[in-house]
């Protein structure tokens, strides 16, 4: 079995804390994703599991064994780099075969079996004579990934496979990927920048922030359910829109408060005692332009600043107060820049945070086992 036990995992570069107490369980066959922004700590995590960079505390068990004194050779991983890595004076073939002598008891015989057969799941064959200048950058990745799988990984580490790529061949080979991960079915590990690569790719997603997990869930439980402001504007594109609010309680109920609105929050009963600073969260396609919204319906005036034609939506950029919102109104709106619009928010969907930026509200019950969740452990 290849499950991944993760336990206060920590990564101290003198004074920089690049990995700070992480703990993570991943499932045999899993493909777990790593996110966040540059310099979070998510490479060293990954090299941490590979035995590239040593840990500095916490244990990490594949399987039954504690691994984190074994060499990387030891650990049955494979890793995929943005860069590709390959030798350049080596055909495909050898790039894929190189130090399989090293890591298994194969026979060269046996081991030139494993590299057409790689070649054939990744579609190849062609490519094995050729040296890495003869291939375009979406081939010398699959060759890289090629000599990942013929070790037959019990676990699969990629760090921003697809980061050299152009986009149309990064979504070609997002699918890839996948269809790659359920013929190969090992323990899957990819770090990612691009939260659309996260979210395409992952049965689960951590999100990474400053080396500590904010959360990790399925990619819509991030998606509806953001445990944190981070999380909330880091899923998503566009942002979902955070504005300051004031929570106001009376005997009707709780409504969030801004020079722009007053907005009744449903079955927010839990936020009455609530006293500090919050903000109140909804993504751009949760508000529309009022008149398209039949029936009563409580709304507030925006004044548009820029619109953004984005092919299949205009992007309407707004003001209320001080506070800018973005808006997804429907393609060929006939609406400018200077105009005063009418807006509503479907109130299923919103999400108030609190000062230190812990959800403390969505409006849309969660409806889901507790085995889905784990946030962020106590800030
Ligand atoms: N070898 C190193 N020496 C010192 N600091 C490092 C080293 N490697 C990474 N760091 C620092 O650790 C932090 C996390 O880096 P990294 O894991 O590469 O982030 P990411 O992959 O998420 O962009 C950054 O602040 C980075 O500068
Ligand atoms: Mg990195």
């Amino acid at each position: 079995m290849s499950d991944i036990h993760i336990d206060g995992l920590t990564k101290q570069f003198d004074d920089v804390t690049a990995v700070d107490d992480i703990s993570l369980d991943i499932d045999s066959g899993e493909f777990l994703v790593f996110v966040g922004p540059s310099g979070c700590g998510k490479s060293t995590t990954l090299r941490m599991i590979a035995g590239l960079e040593s840990i500095t505390s916490g244990e990490l068990r594949i399987g039954e064994r504690r691994v984190n004194e074994l060499a990387p050779k030891e650990r049955s991983i494979a890793m995929v780099f943005q860069n590709y890595a390959l030798y350049p004076h080596m055909t495909g073939a050898e790039n894929m075969k190189f130090g399989m002598k090293s890591v298994s008891d194969y026979t060269d015989d046996e081991i030139d079996e494993r590299v057409r057969e790689a070649a054939e799941i990744l579609d190849i064959p062609e490519l094995l004579e050729r040296k890495p200048k003869e291939l375009s950058g979406g081939e010398r990745q699959r060759v890289a990934i090629g000599r990942a799988i013929v070790r037959e990984p019990d676990v699969f580490l990629l760090d921003e496979p697809l980061s050299n790529l152009d986009a149309k061949l990064r979504v070609q080979m997002r699918a890839e990927l996948l269809q790659l991960h359920r013929e190969i079915d090992a323990t899957t590990l990819y770090v990612t920048h691009d939260q659309t690569e996260a979210m395409t790719l992952g049965d689960r997603v951590a999100v990474l922030n400053d080396g500590q997990i904010e959360q990790v869930d399925p990619p819509q439980v991030l998606y509806d359910y953001p445990a944190t402001r981070f999380v909330a504007e880091f899923i998503g594109s566009p942002a979902m829109n955070v504005v300051p609010i004031e929570l106001h309680g009376d005997g009707d109920g709780v409504s969030a408060r801004h020079e722009a609105f007053d907005l009744p929050l449903p079955d927010a009963g839990d936020l009455a005692g609530h006293s500090g600073g919050a903000s109140l969260g909804v993504r751009p396609e949760d508000v529309s332009l009022a008149r398209n919204v039949d029936g009563e319906r409580w709304t507030f005036e925006a004044e548009v600043s820029v619109t953004e034609p984005l092919g299949e939506s205009l992007l309407l950029h707004c003001l209320i107060g001080d506070d800018e919102i973005h808006v997804k109104a429907e393609a060929r709106s006939e609406i400018n820049a200077g105009d005063v619009i009418e807006l509503g928010v479907d109130e299923e969907r919103l999400h108030v945070f609190d000062e230190s930026g812990d959800a403390i509200y969505h409006s849309s019950p969660r409806e889901r086992t507790a085995e889905d969740v784990e946030t962020r452990a106590e800030h």
